[in-house]
């Protein structure tokens, strides 16, 4: 039998929330000032919108940075008591809220709440001169949350609380486009049961699974499946990790970020080399390049691709092949000093699969990190 292509597996999701897309990435961070101009100098983000003290909110201060149509905010208490401090004493800075964009976000709480979600925030509606934004919000693995976005009725710069965010600092863009998808690692044993919550609260179907035979390395190893939501626009993988000859990279993730979370968000651009080239004249640390064998083998595994090899050598970039294309990718070493979060910039070309061919090349280059963290 032939196998479905994602299209076809796509079509089976149940698609009720319905989704347009990621909304934003939120991260909680200990000092969202200092992150900001991270993000900012590093990645090419531009400032967008700002909500704190002078803006009516006494708690925490936001920066909401924006770079095409990806949109991240970056938000820090103002006092220890608070649960945005605990999140970031427990977690270190990571992702709290994975926000999707939908039509209806009263519709989307209520239809996942009776589906056994769990609630993080009821629905809150938000006016100002500019209209009104409504969002509601359910728990996903471990802290992260998933916030339903409703913008429909709003014409301002974010959201009702934010104003514009006009600095004289301005770094240029580097080319990142979209969220491509957002990957979740779970606890043993805990993958399939949050693959069922995908199904069961947010229609959501698997359309790739991976196990431990096919993604392991010498040492480390893990399970993963992709969960997609009805048009393909939302795609969140999910990783468990398994038994290998030494400690597993998942298991890494969960002792130092203290639970379950975000792993890697993956960002698309529509020229890698450009990208990854203005990203590395600024600063951005990537995983070490897979060895020459790597480069000399891939004309045979993936075959014809337009760019130059030796350009992709020299900048570490892997390419993987699936029936209905290629696609070039590349991975941060995680933007925090606990190894937990990192960052992928892929480029398409036809491709709608997530680079399996390359995970042992991957994995390879990440025990390189984890054995000088001496975690292996
Ligand atoms: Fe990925």
């Amino acid at each position: 039998m032939k196998t479905k292509t994602f299209a076809e597996k796509i079509a089976l999701a149940q698609d009720f929330l319905p989704i347009h897309g990621t909304d934003f990435i939120e991260f909680y961070v200990g000092n969202a000032k200092q992150a900001a101009h991270y993000y900012k100098t590093a990645f090419g983000f531009q400032s967008e919108a700002y909500a704190g003290p002078e803006t009516g909110v006494k708690d925490r201060v936001s920066y909401v940075l924006k770079q095409h149509k990806i949109r991240i905010i970056l938000t820090t208490a103002l006092h220890s008591d608070h649960e945005i401090a605990e999140h970031v004493k427990k977690h270190g800075d990571g992702v709290k809220i994975l926000a999707l964009w939908v039509d209806d976000a009263i519709k989307a709480y209520e239809e996942t709440i009776n589906r056994g979600a769990q609630c993080f925030q009821k629905p809150k509606i938000q006016t100002d001169e500019y209209g009104v934004v409504i969002t509601s919000g359910i728990y996903t693995y471990g802290e992260t949350v998933h916030l339903f976005v409703e913008r429909k009725n709003y014409k301002g710069i974010f959201m009702p609380g934010y104003v514009k965010w006009a600095s004289d600092y301005n770094p240029s863009a580097t080319g990142l486009q979209y969220v491509d998808h957002c990957v979740g690692n779970v606890g043993w044993n805990r993958m399939d049961e949050t693959v069922r919550w995908y199904q069961e609260v947010m229609g959501f179907v698997n359309i790739l699974s991976f196990d431990d035979k096919q993604i392991n390395t010498e040492y480390s190893a893990l399970m993963s499946k992709v969960m997609s939501n009805g048009n393909g626009f939302v795609k969140f993988p999910i990783n468990e990790p398994a038994e290998g000859k030494k400690k597993s990279q998942i298991e890494e993730y969960l002792e130092f970020y203290e639970g379950e979370g975000v792993q890697h968000a993956a960002l698309a651009t529509n020229d890698i080399i450009a990208t990854v080239n203005a990203l590395k004249q600024r600063g951005v640390e990537f995983l070490s390049a897979p060895p020459e064998a790597y480069y000399t083998m891939l004309p045979d595994r993936v075959g014809e691709i337009e760019e130059e090899i030796n350009t992709i050598q020299a900048l570490g970039i892997l390419v993987d092949r699936d029936e209905e294309g290629y696609l070039l990718q590349i991975f941060t070493k995680p933007v925090e000093d606990r190894p937990t979060l990192f960052f992928e910039i892929i480029q398409r070309k036809g491709a709608q699969s997530f680079g399996a061919g390359n995970f042992k090349a991957l994995f390879e280059a990440i025990e390189r990190e984890q054995e000088k963290r001496g975690n292996l």
